[in-house]
Order: structure tokens, then C-alpha cells, then sequence
């Protein structure tokens, strides 16, 4: 970071980076900062999460007789109501609700962006305070502005994608994105309530020495799979030197730690009972999303063989094998998984 960054805040980047388009409106600033203070909120909830976890405890109903929410439904409700209500967005697509959810008419007629999300990925981490995030992805709907927007406007590639970003909760809250000009990272500073810049641009390693994936599946994977985790392990008549094994089970979170130290994460497909299934992940609000800042900060996200941003969805809760992170360590994996 050079000197004169130091001390930026998120919505100041954003106005900055903004001047220079010059058919830029403003509904780009007005929906990061939208973005920036949910952030805030879930990120409050998320610090407090032991305490309404008591409170859930007394009963199973809340002040207004609903059922208490868990914490990714919450986050869902301050995502959604939050970005449909800025006017600027005909449609969010959250992995906590089976259809995408509209914009009402009233905040519809000038909406020419749509969102996918997931409001907090790695929530079951919640209850043993690991750290979670928020994913989001910024498209520009395909329908024409003023109509009502269908699970159609969300079928797009990747590469499509206006910006992509998370907030992560960790040992401190930071606002990760990428629109085109490389990757930023804004930190919380909770003492004055802004996001100020803490990684301008920044760049994968090339090659990392950390692999992160759930083990517990090795048996259920395609053979190139575990030839290549025999290859990270030093197993391997091509390797004898063992990388680190680091797995969070919060994406977000294992994305980051790659992000900033090199390395790969994966989550291969499995066969269970005879059917092969395209592994856990959803390409439109977890892949997708981190593919597009992984590859401005230089890396690699396949799905093994394809590139992830290539993948044209069929569906708006797809899911897809994933293996992202530092290139050297990505293209090895579509080198082990090609055999397979
Ligand atoms: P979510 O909490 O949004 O459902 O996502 C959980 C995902 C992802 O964050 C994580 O990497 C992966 O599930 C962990 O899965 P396993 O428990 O199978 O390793
Ligand atoms: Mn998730
Ligand atoms: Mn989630």
C-alpha cells in the first residue's frame, strides 16, 4: 500500500475508482455502500451470536411469536430486504430461499443490477466461533429495466460479473472485492464504525505450499482426486515433500487465508451409492463469486477441467466441483483430475 492510501475508507475507494467511468451513475457507490453497512449489521449479530444463542434457548419463539432464526437466516433477511430496498436491484438470488426474491414494483422501475448470495457461508462454524463471511456477486440483469426479473436474469456466466466480493467475520470484519481493477481489502476499524483499506491490489503467490479439503471424503472421490492429495501429502513418485494442510470448513475463510498466503482449495465431486454427484458447492454464490477475485489477484478456479467463470448455469442453485487458489497448484489438479 503506498502511503497516500493509508487511511481510505471503502465508500472513498469507491467514489475514486468510480470517476473513472464516465457513464458511471452512482448505483454502483450507492449499492457497495448498502453492501458495506450490511456487512456492519451481520457482522454485529455474528459477534453476538453466543448471546442470542442463549436467548434462543429460553424458548423457541421470539417477541413476535415467530420461530427464533438462526444466524444465516437472519443475515438472509437484512441481506435481502436491505439491497432490494436501494431501488437499484430487480433480484437477489440467497442460497436460504429456494426462488430468487424480486423487488417490489415500487423499487423495481430503475433496478438494472441483480445479486446473488450467501448470506453467511460456513454458519455451522458459527456455534464454535470460527469464522464465517457473507458472499456476494453483482450482475447486470438480462431483462429489460422496469419489467419483473425470473431465475432466467441469474443464468450467466461468471465472466459476466459487474463485481464480487465477501465480508468476512473473523478475528476482524474485512470487506474483500474485485470489479475489474484488481483485488482490495477493506478492515473494520470498530473504534470509528468504518472499513479502511488494508490490501490494495492484491496478488495470489504463483505457488503456494497450503491445501485445504475436507479428508473425510477421500473414499468417495474419482481416483485423480486422491492421487492428487497423495501428491500434496508427499506421497507421490512426483512429490516427497509434504504441503500444509489447512481446513477451516468455511470457504470464505479458507479462500482468504489462500488468498493472502498461496495455496489450493478444493471440494472434489463424490460418488456415494453408485451416483456421482458435482460436490457440495454452488457455482452462482460461492464459486463464482470467489473465482472472479481469485483470478484479478492472479490465480486459477476450475471445476477441474473447465475454467469456473466459462461455466454457463442451467440451474440457480447449481452445484460444482472446486479447486482454486495459487495456478501453479490449480493446474496440477486439472493434470491429476483429467485422468480420472
Ligand atoms: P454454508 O454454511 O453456506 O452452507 O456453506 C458451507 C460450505 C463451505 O463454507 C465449506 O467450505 C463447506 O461447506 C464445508 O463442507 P464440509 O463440511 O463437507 O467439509
Ligand atoms: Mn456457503
Ligand atoms: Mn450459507
Amino acid at each position: 500500500m503506498v502511503a497516500e492510501e493509508i487511511g481510505t475508507t471503502l465508500s472513498q475507494h469507491i467514489i475514486k475508482t468510480q470517476k473513472n467511468f464516465p457513464q458511471a451513475s452512482g448505483r454502483f457507490t450507492r449499492i457497495f455502500n448498502e453492501l458495506a453497512t450490511c456487512g456492519k449489521i451481520i457482522s454485529s449479530y455474528v459477534r453476538r451470536a453466543g448471546i442470542i444463542d442463549i436467548a434462543g434457548k429460553r424458548g423457541t419463539t421470539n417477541i413476535q411469536g415467530e420461530e427464533q432464526a438462526k444466524l444465516d437466516v437472519i443475515a438472509h433477511n437484512i441481506f435481502v430486504n436491505r439491497i432490494l430496498e436501494t431501488g437499484l436491484v430487480a433480484g437477489v438470488l440467497s442460497e436460504e430461499s429456494d426462488d430468487i426474491i424480486e423487488a417490489e414494483e415500487e423499487y423495481s422501475r430503475n433496478a438494472n443490477y441483480i445479486i446473488a448470495t450467501d448470506p453467511l457461508d460456513g454458519s455451522s462454524n458459527i456455534d464454535v466461533n470460527v469464522s464465517v463471511g457473507t458472499v456476494f456477486s453483482l450482475l447486470r440483469r438480462k431483462s429489460p429495466t422496469g419489467e419483473r426479473c425470473s431465475k432466467d436474469d441469474f443464468l450467466q456466466p461468471g465472466s459476466k460479473q459487474i463485481a464480487a466480493g465477501y465480508i468476512l467475520y473473523g478475528s476482524s470484519t474485512i470487506f474483500t472485492y474485485a470489479s475489474g481493477d484488481g483485488v482490495f481489502c477493506f478492515t473494520l476499524d470498530p473504534t470509528v464504525g468504518e472499513y479502511l483499506l488494508s490490501h490494495s491490489k492484491l496478488r495470489i503467490a504463483e505457488e503456494g505450499n497450503i491445501y485445504s479439503v475436507n479428508e473425510g471424503n477421500r473414499k468417495f472421490w474419482d481416483q485423480g482426486d486422491q492421487q492428487l492429495l497423495d501428491y500434496f501429502q508427499g506421497n507421490h513418485k512426483d512429490n516427497d515433500e509434504p504441503y500444509t494442510g489447512r481446513y477451516i470448513g468455511s470457504l470464505v475463510t479458507d479462500v482468504h487465508r489462500n488468498l493472502l498466503k498461496g495455496g489450493i482449495y478444493l471440494y472434489p465431486r463424490t460418488t456415494k451409492n453408485g451416483k456421482k454427484d458435482h460436490g457440495k458447492l454452488r457455482l452462482l454464490y460461492e464459486a463464482n463469486p470467489l473465482a472472479f477475485i481469485i483470478e484479478q489477484a492472479g490465480g486459477v478456479a476450475t471445476d477441474g477441467q473447465r475454467r469456473i467463470l466459462d461455466i454457463m448455469p442451467q440451474d440457480i442453485h447449481q452445484r460444482v466441483p472446486l479447486y482454486i487458489g495459487s495456478k501453479r497448484e490449480v493446474d496440477l489438479a486439472g493434470k491429476f483430475t483429467k485422468v480420472s
